[in-house]
């Protein structure tokens, strides 16, 4: 079973701590809206989906707090990290329930519930793809850490191995903040799938000389034409795999589409700080007279995209606006055969 990122009980949201693992796994309890919006910009909790559950919750422990309107509570969480739609999703199923004076702890709780489910059924929908590509490379963490269970690159491979595909993943490091060698791999191991992290610069070896049989990441934030943002270095990782005839697959929760945003070019990258970038583990290794630029995201065209894995079916960029447009309408059906 793959790990749960967070819980809430009682009046406090639960969070495995990311940043200390895989060293060590640390609980931290979480009972103020202000520690909630900490943990999203530290990275304490991470991953889109995992986000948005979390500024769930957030705004429930706002409600009790007593002291926020509901709209000052979402704009607290809302500032937080900007590229994530999810979050924007999650903070807003519980401010309408807040605004109506419906239970707010309920509406968290069921917008837990159908990000879990959602990412069930991509591991579901997307299995088959993984039944004979069986050497797969994914980049930064979309496993059960980024989602609260299941994952959402990851289900995928995990419903592949339930279903006997022998696989095995190349898992890139992801600097600077190491989300691939350090929760990917701890995912992986876990659950005894074999792996081996590689430096993110190895990946364009592996994809030329005919190593890798597809490459799965999740997303950000998703645009109405298919352009997505993932973790910085997706795009070159999509561009190397389009070269090298290698499928490029997005899995991702309906939260993670923004049908606000027409194309890439609208959706904001978060600029972290420069001390991640210049430094490792802690010390620093770059001179002290030099500053870093530090992206925490990139921008990959839909052109690059073989699919996408959703909730309801693998969908081609082409026919992204009409599974858009029939989701609203009810129902999606997968139009995509590998
Ligand atoms: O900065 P992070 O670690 O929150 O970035 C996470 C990613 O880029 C993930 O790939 C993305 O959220 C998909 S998670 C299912």
């Amino acid at each position: 079973m793959p790990v749960r990122a967070l819980w809430y009980r009682r009046g406090a949201l639960h969070v495995i701590d990311q940043r200390a693992l895989p060293a060590r796994t640390v609980v931290r309890r979480l009972t103020r809206l202000s520690e909630v919006a900490d943990a999203i910009r530290t990275l304490t909790v991470r991953g889109a989906p995992a986000i948005g559950v979390a500024a769930a919750y957030g705004m429930v422990l706002g409600h009790r707090e007593g002291r926020y309107s509901p709209d000052r509570a979402a704009k607290a969480l809302r500032a937080t990290r900007p590229t994530g739609h999810d979050l924007f999703v999650g903070i807003e199923a519980v401010r309408r329930a807040w605004a109506a004076g419906d239970d707010v702890e309920a509406a968290a709780d069921a917008y837990r519930a159908e990000v879990v489910s959602e990412c069930h059924r991509i591991g579901v929908a997307g299995a088959p793809l993984f039944a004979r590509a069986h050497r797969v490379l994914t980049h930064c963490n979309a496993g059960a850490l980024a989602t609260v269970e299941w994952g959402t690159a990851l289900a995928p491979l995990r419903f592949a191995r339930q279903r006997g595909a022998h696989l095995f993943v190349y898992v890139d490091e992801t600097r600077p903040l190491l989300q691939g060698s350090r929760l990917t791999a701890w995912e992986l191991a876990r659950e005894r799938i074999p792996h081996a992290v590689i430096a993110d610069n190895a990946a364009g070896y592996y994809l030329a000389s005919g190593q890798v049989d597809a490459v799965i990441v999740g997303a950000d934030r998703i645009a109405r034409n298919g352009d997505l943002a993932n973790k910085i270095g997706t795009y070159e990782k999509a561009v190397v795999a389009r070269e090298n005839g290698v499928p490029f697959y997005v899995a991702a929760p309906w939260s993670t589409f923004d049908a606000r945003s027409p194309s890439g070019r609208t959706i904001p990258v978060e600029e972290r700080g420069e001390l991640e970038v210049l430094g490792f583990a802690g010390t620093r290794t770059s001179p002290l007279a030099s500053h870093a630029r530090n992206p925490a995201f990139d921008v990959t065209p839909a052109r690059f995209v073989t699919a996408f894995i959703t909730p309801d079916g693998v969908v081609r960029p082409r026919d992204l606006a009409k599974a858009l447009a029939r989701r609203t309408s009810g129902g999606t059906r997968s139009s995509f055969r590998p």
